[in-house]
């Protein structure tokens, strides 16, 4: 797809972007080299073939499995120092980035490695192109709460330097009202901002859960929420920011094609929309492909794609002076 010249000018903010999804197929196959792995993929173009997905689930599947590459501190570096230098390149100028703490602890990873390591990076990151940036921990919320818990307790020492707490994993059967006591923890304990995702492959009662019962302050993807007016209505009064990630969308069949997804709709409803790439590596494209995507497909002006990317900066969790130098 052509990125137009505004859309690679824009300076954007990226919202929802999970640090293990971002990993290239090339990267994958040189971490399972560096580590002595044995993946079911001979070489790149093997990895790429095998993302198609037609669910949900059948993307984590491959998510889970191409995580195990990571092994070392230098590989959650390595990893976090690429997506933020492609995120530069696009005139990201701030990135709030998921990370999943359960799926790297679960298979012995020490959590200081990870932690120390991804910190850094971002640290890096400020420095060379002068980009901020935030933490998110993730629960994956087909494990118990108790597991959440944990993951929270784990990752406390380096609490000042997470921003939020969100929530990823298989949406259907796995309500936000699971995590309840989870989320007063990372809210009240430690200080965390609140997100979740909700209305992906769940519907809009997910929403209303997240928004009610978790308290969240973004909704991640949300797009399902349209089927319900009087949450549609609450999220625009409140103005409570959807982070929609449109061609993760497309590839996770949320929507058929990009001319039938509902962001155009959304954002004209008065919703609070952002854009982002979610897992950039398996869905095909970084942040300015999912903004040049919806403006071929729904034919969004530049100036919806202005404001989109100007929300993404009104929903950021930064400081205000912060967000006083990039309105
Ligand atoms: N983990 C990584 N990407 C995800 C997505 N789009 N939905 C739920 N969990 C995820
Ligand atoms: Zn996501």
């Amino acid at each position: 797809i052509e990125i137009s010249p505004f859309i690679a000018d824009l300076p954007k903010a990226e919202l929802h972007m999970h640090l293990e999804g971002s990993l290239e197929p090339e990267t994958l196959i040189r971490l399972a080299g560096r580590n002595g792995l044995k993946l079911p993929y001979a070489d790149a173009e093997a990895v790429r073939r095998a993302y198609s997905f037609d669910s949900l689930q059948s993307f984590l599947d491959l998510f889970y499995l191409g995580l195990t590459v990571l092994q070392t501190g230098r590989d959650f570096y390595d990893m976090t120092a690429a997506y933020l230098a492609r995120a530069a390149r696009e005139n990201v100028r701030h990135a709030e980035v998921f990370l999943s703490p359960q799926a790297h602890v679960r298979r012995g990873i020490p959590i200081a490695e990870v932690m120390d390591n991804v910190l850094a990076a971002l640290a890096d990151a400020g420095v060379r192109f002068g980009m901020s940036s935030g933490l998110i921990v993730v629960i994956q919320r087909q494990f118990d709460e108790s597991d959440a818990l944990d993951m929270i307790a784990a990752v406390k020492p380096w609490r000042d330097r997470i921003v939020g707490l969100g929530m990823g994993g298989p949406e259907l059967g796995n309500p936000p009202s699971k995590f309840t006591r989870a989320y007063d923890v990372g809210r009240c304990d430690c200080g965390w901002h609140t997100m979740a995702h909700a209305g992906e492959e769940g519907g809009a009662d997910y929403v209303r859960d997240a928004l009610h019962t978790l308290k969240c302050e973004r909704i991640d993807h949300g797009v399902r929420c349209e089927t319900d007016p009087d949450l549609v209505r609450e999220l625009a009064e409140r103005g409570i920011p959807l982070t929609v990630c449109p061609m993760s969308n497309c590839m996770l069949n949320v929507f058929p094609d990009m001319a039938s997804h509902n962001i155009r709709r959304l954002h004209e409803a008065g919703l609070c929309i952002t854009v982002n790439s979610d897992d950039p590596s398996y869905f095909g494209g970084y942040i300015n492909a999912n903004f040049a995507a919806i403006q071929a497909s729904l034919g969004l002006a530049d100036k919806d794609l202005w404001q989109m990317a100007r929300n993404g900066f009104t929903s950021a969790f930064i400081s205000e002076e912060q967000r006083r130098i990039y309105l």
